[in-house]
């Protein structure tokens, strides 16, 4: 048994909601893991804001390469967001021999293949399934669970934010500057909003998603990239009155000539399953050649979802650093007397 060092850089929507699940879940966590996880260290840009969650423990500082130059630090895990500073310190964590989790689609999607090629020269592992449709565990599913596929196309609605706002924006006298600022109350938005309106966030994701399932490098550059900025409450009207609704969707495609990328507003028929994916939810299509067409679903954004998925990176992280037989087969090395007595 281990005790693994996490060094966080950000303690806002994500990083709380990390915070509370290794708080308040750790022991049936480190229970299945069998090694111990620490928060060592904490990053804020304002060490005199009010924090939802108790740090009492953890060091706390407002200089960044205290977390990726710390000694002990094992894992680094970004959550600051950003692609300058945010990608230096990954860099130089990298650098350092320190694994790092991240939730930070832009920076993936635009340095990503730099990033992966100094971590693959440092022998550290880099993750970063929060950053691509939240809670939904998308990357293992394309990366582990349809690995035996070649994949053909995958769809989805890939931005919280703008689900939410083209949700609330189909009942009467919905404002979409209101919206979109419920939006950010609530933690789902970038902290450029103008990210998720116009679509960039989604174009992020969709490069990750495409790299992963067509085994291609990240191309954000080369992504058709529209938002929902000039959908109006008439434009919904109008769908609804012929059978459709409007959907933000990120769509990847192979082609004759490659791959083709693109997020934009689309009309889908209302009985079309995707098409009642509504307010924070996300939802991914993925057709495989073998598998044919399969559908993940579950909420997009906003802090215990997005959490959810860096704690499972984190512990994966861990489980690479100290295989057992264990930990390669899932359930062998359960104990029966862990069992609840089932009812008579
Ligand atoms: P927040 O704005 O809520 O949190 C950012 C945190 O980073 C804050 O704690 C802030 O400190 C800290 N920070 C920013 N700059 C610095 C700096 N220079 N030095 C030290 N600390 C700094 O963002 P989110 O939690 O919403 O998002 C974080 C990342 O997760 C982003 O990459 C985002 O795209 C991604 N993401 C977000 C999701 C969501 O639902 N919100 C979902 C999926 C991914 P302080 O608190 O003092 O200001
Ligand atoms: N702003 C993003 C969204 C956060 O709304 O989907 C989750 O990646």
């Amino acid at each position: 048994m281990k005790t693994y060092k996490i060094g966080l850089l950000g303690l806002g929507t994500v990083g709380g909601g990390t915070v509370n699940i290794l708080q308040n879940t750790l022991n049936e966590i480190e229970r299945r893991l069998g090694h111990t996880i620490e928060i060592s260290i904490i990053a804020v840009r304002d060490l005199n804001r009010a924090r939802p969650v108790d740090t009492t423990g953890i060091q706390m500082t407002e200089n960044p390469e205290d977390v990726v130059n710390h000694p002990d630090v094992d894992i680094v895990v970004e959550l600051m967001g950003g692609t300058g500073l945010a990608k230096e310190l990954v860099s130089q964590a990298i650098r350092n021999g320190k694994h790092v989790v991240t939730a930070n689609k832009a920076m993936i999607a635009e340095f990503g293949n730099e990033l992966f090629a100094l971590a693959d020269e440092n022998n550290v592992i880099v993750n970063y399934e929060a950053a691509v449709a939240g809670g939904i565990p998308i990357i293992k599913a394309l990366r582990e669970g349809l690995a035996a596929n070649k994949i053909e196309w995958l769809a989805g609605i890939i931005n919280g934010t703008g689900n939410y706002i083209l949700t609330e924006m189909e009942e009467p006298d919905a404002d979409f500057d209101k919206v979109l600022k419920v939006a950010q109350e609530l933690g789902y938005a970038e902290a450029d909003p103008t990210f998720d309106v116009e679509g960039i966030d989604a174009a992020h994701k969709l490069t990750i998603l495409a790299s992963i399932a067509f085994g291609i490098e990240l191309q954000f550059n080369k992504t058709y990239t529209e938002g929902i900025s000039r959908i109006t409450a008439e434009d919904i009207h109008f769908a609804d009155q012929f059978g459709y609704k409007i959907k933000h969707l990120g769509i990847a495609n192979r082609t004759e000539n490659g791959f083709s990328l693109r997020v934009h507003p689309s009309l889908v028929k209302k009985d079309v399953l995707i098409a009642n994916v509504n307010g924070v939810m996300n939802a991914v299509m993925v057709k495989g050649d073998h598998v044919g067409p399969t559908m993940y679903y579950g909420p997009g954004a906003g802090a215990g979802p997005t959490a959810s998925a860096v704690v499972a990176d984190i512990i994966d992280v861990i489980r690479a650093q100290s295989m057992t037989v264990e930990d390669r087969i899932p359930g062998l090395g359960f104990k029966a007397d862990q069992l609840a007595q089932a009812p008579v």
